[in-house]
């Protein structure tokens, strides 16, 4: 305790007047400066593997919006690259992976503990931070949930409905469950290696969580971070973990105590009025702004903070959008969401 980082303390409970800021996606492409240095490293991966560059990118947005957090910057994907599946990502489209759908493919990768040497450059970008940041700003590391980063490797990239993962689930069980926990295995390795590197809060992206119902949101999106969440918390117990089951709906209800994450991350399908009568009641919640505001701006945006900024007021709260910004959002309405949390709500 004794914390003084604004997002520290809401993770340790507190609850403040005016709620820590950050956003999903901060250090993208809705920035000139981001384009700019993406151009410079060439590529969106090279820019990931790049410490300097990475760093560079983590840092413009704390330099022009004065965020209580910065991100690492990296990806997801880098996790299955590390474990040997290629990746490679299509201007316009999105990630292509190499498909893990029968047990030769699962064969061919690499054991968990394999991972470092692909994402030492990750941990060196966390050191550059860590000395580069300001001494209020927190350093969030992350990584994606195993279901999420499964179902890439499944299918190959993204998709609508998960269906290629839901396909093997059913049809291979055994084959799906050793993936899920070859990639929980390396999950927990990556985020201990980034909070030896100086991550002081990790956050676990299950972005495609919403497509498991009933038994199988409990097996594969709230056991496996429960895994991952015990596992850091034996070797790192004062750092604070944060889950993101996207579009759970009812799931999050009682997600952080089945979990143990110190906060879970809302998304904007959520009302934040039911969320602090139902989930802010375990703990610090982070959220949940839709990210069109960023691009949309204007009164609605002001309204829908200050509604959330009063509805979260009685407990723990991070503001955050629901989602990543996109790029075609207007930086100019991510300062006036800003200025709305911190002076105006
Ligand atoms: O929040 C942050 O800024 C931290 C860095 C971060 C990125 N991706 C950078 C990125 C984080 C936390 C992620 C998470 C991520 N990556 C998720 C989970 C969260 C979510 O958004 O649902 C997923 C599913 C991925 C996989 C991925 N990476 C996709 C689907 C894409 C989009 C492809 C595209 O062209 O838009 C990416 C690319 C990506 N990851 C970008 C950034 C800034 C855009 C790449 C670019 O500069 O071209």
């Amino acid at each position: 305790m004794g914390e003084t980082k604004k997002m520290l303390r809401a993770l340790a409970g507190e609850t403040q007047a005016v709620p820590p800021i950050w956003m999903m996606r901060q250090a993208g492409r809705y920035l000139p400066e981001y384009r700019a240095t993406r151009a410079q490293a060439g590529d969106f991966l090279s820019l990931c593997y790049n410490s300097e560059l990475a760093a560079e990118v983590t840092l413009q947005p704390i330099r022009r919006y004065g965020f209580d957090a910065a991100i690492l910057f990296a990806d997801i994907l880098l996790v299955p690259q590390a474990l040997g599946a290629d990746l490679w990502f299509v201007t316009g489209e999105g990630p292509r992976l190499s498909t893990v759908t029968q047990q030769r493919d699962f064969d061919a990768l690499k054991p968990a503990d394999a991972i470092h040497d692909t994402l030492a450059p990750v941990y060196d970008t966390l050191r550059i931070l860590t000395d580069a940041l300001p001494s209020d700003t927190t350093l969030i590391g992350f990584a994606g949930a195993p279901w999420t980063v499964a179902t890439y490797m499944i299918a190959g990239r993204g998709t609508p409905d998960q269906g290629p993962a839901h396909a093997l689930r059913e049809e291979n069980n055994a084959l799906f469950e050793a993936l899920l926990e070859r990639i929980t295995d390396a999950t927990i390795d990556y985020l201990s290696m980034q909070i030896e590197a100086g991550a002081e809060v990790v956050k676990i992206f299950d972005s495609w969580a919403g497509s498991l119902q009933g038994d199988a949101f409990e097996n594969y999106a709230v056991d496996p971070c429960r895994r991952i969440t015990a596992a850091l918390k034996q070797k790192h117990p004062t750092v604070p973990v944060i889950g993101f089951p996207r579009e759970a709906g009812e799931h999050y209800v009682g997600f952080a105590r089945k979990t143990g994450v110190d906060c879970v991350a809302l998304d904007n399908s959520v009302d934040p009025e039911w969320a602090a009568a139902n989930v802010q009641v375990d703990g610090c919640v982070q959220g949940n702004l839709a990210s069109s505001h960023m691009v949309t701006g204007g009164q609605a945006l002001v309204d829908d903070t200050r509604a959330i900024v009063r509805a979260f007021s009685g407990g723990p709260h991070i503001f955050n959008l629901g989602h990543g910004i996109t790029p075609d959002a207007d930086p100019d309405n991510v300062q006036l969401m800003i200025d709305t949390v911190r002076n105006g709500a």
